[in-house]
């Protein structure tokens, strides 16, 4: 079976500069070549996703994030999902291109005088009376693409020339080539995580962690444990303690929880002490007489990710994916274990070395920190998932398969061998 997984092509430019225009003439060529593809207009969004929504920067904030959310998916399910929103602010297109990953943005440069004088809106001679307090462009910011995909001048070029240019680099970026069959699993949960880079404020608030907590902060930085991306939240929690899953569902081996003394505002950045990571706060919420925050992991040094990278799923599978996949993975906790060969394997095997040295040439073997233990079902399920995120199609675990017994084949997602 051959797939084309998706991607998003993401207009960005003022009222009346192309987007829509644009976006409907590839489309079409795009449906040619055999593409799936959906539109997401900035105006017909407008009067259904985001119904009720205004011109203020956070309402075009939350305009984009969920023309975005609604993207991902589409590209996600393998189709070319194309936005046409001004989306004015270079923040949150930025934000939804790291969180997409096959991301090409276009913008549709055109000068005011000559949208004024286009104006079929009739918009812009409101605006330049003053008649419209926030238009972009005129009254209200525009930020331009610093480093776009592609820039189309639709005050000079033919919209042909315009769609051709684009067309071009999609193909150079290779998102038209059929992939073979899909042969890494899924991540566990559908996506991978990906921890961003921030800068926190010279007066952040700071989390003290301890020694285990450092472990898992590591670990979802680099997404292994994705679709996790930091301490859970209430409601999570309380389901993985009574069932091992979280709130959607998805089976998870551990309640991870981070202590704050403090009461943190959403989307506050706070330091964690001695760590390279910094947390996006989400809710801060009580169990007991503790509490704890949850939130998405970030980075606060750019050169701690730089040299994690070769340990990060997202790497392992890019090499994976390079030899046809359907690798045999496994957890090593300790020195000298058995450990599975490619050549009785007869094919790749990846070795995650979770605070142990292993000499095993011919496989590949990530260097992550040393596991914490969290029981019998905890730890086969932690192996699980972070072989899955690794891209590993058959997973070998320390205890016997049965511990799993609770959780279907399908959701696990990688064959289970036991050691
Ligand atoms: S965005 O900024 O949130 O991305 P979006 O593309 O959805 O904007 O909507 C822009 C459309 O709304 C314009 O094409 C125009 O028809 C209409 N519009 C109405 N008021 C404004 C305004 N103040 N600024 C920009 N566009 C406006």
């Amino acid at each position: 079976m051959s797939a084309r997984p998706g991607f998003v092509v993401w207009f960005t430019g003022l009222s009346g500069s192309g987007k829509s225009t644009l976006a409907t003439l590839l489309s079409a060529e795009l449906a040619h070549r055999g593409v799936h593809v959906e539109i997401l207009d900035g105006d017909e969004v407008r009067r259904h996703l985001s119904k009720g929504l205004g011109f203020s920067r956070e309402d075009r904030d939350t305009n984009v994030r969920r023309i975005g959310f609604v993207a991902k998916l589409l590209a996600r399910a393998g189709a070319c999902a194309m936005t046409a929103a001004i989306s004015p602010y270079r923040d949150v297109r930025d934000e939804l291109r790291r969180d997409i990953g096959r991301f090409l943005e276009v913008y549709c440069r055109c000068p005011v005088d000559v949208l004024a004088a286009r104006d079929p809106k009739g918009l812009y001679v409101k605006a330049l009376a003053g008649e419209i307090a926030h238009f972009s462009g005129v009254t209200d910011p525009y930020e331009e693409p610093l480093a776009p995909d592609v820039v189309v001048d639709t005050s000079a070029e033919t919209k042909e020339q315009s769609v051709a240019k684009i067309l071009e680099v999609i193909e150079q970026k290779g998102y038209l080539e059929e992939t073979r069959a899909p042969a890494l699993p899924a991540p566990h949960g559908g996506t991978l995580v990906a921890a961003p880079l921030v800068v926190p404020p010279a007066n952040a608030r700071a989390l003290h962690a301890s020694a285990e907590d450092a472990i898992w902060l590591e670990l979802a930085a680099l997404g292994a444990l994705s679709p996790v991306g930091g301490p859970l939240g209430e409601k999570d929690a309380v389901r993985v303690r009574k069932e091992q899953r979280l709130e959607s569902g998805r089976a998870w081996p551990f309640a991870w929880l981070l202590e704050c003394p403090f009461e943190a505002r959403e989307g506050e950045i706070l330091l964690v002490e001695g760590t390279p990571f910094a947390l996006v706060a989400h809710e801060t919420f009580r169990l007991g007489e503790r509490r704890f925050v949850s939130g998405a992991v970030a980075m606060t040094d750019p050169s701690w990710m730089r040299g994690a990278e070769t340990r990060s799923p997202r790497w392992v599978r890019e090499i994976l994916a390079e030899q046809g996949g359907g690798a045999v993975g496994r957890v090593v906790r300790a020195e000298a274990e058995p450990l599975p060969r490619s050549e009785e394997a007869g094919a790749p095997v990846v070795l995650l070395a979770a605070g142990v040295r292993v000499a095993a040439p011919g496989s590949l073997v990530v260097e992550l920190p040393r596991l914490p233990a969290l029981g019998e079902v905890g730890d086969a399920l932690l192996e699980v998932v972070l072989l899955r995120n690794y891209g590993v199609g058959a997973a070998v675990v320390h205890s016997m398969t049965g511990v799993l017994a609770a959780f279907s084949r399908a959701e696990l997602g990688v064959e289970l061998r036991s050691a």
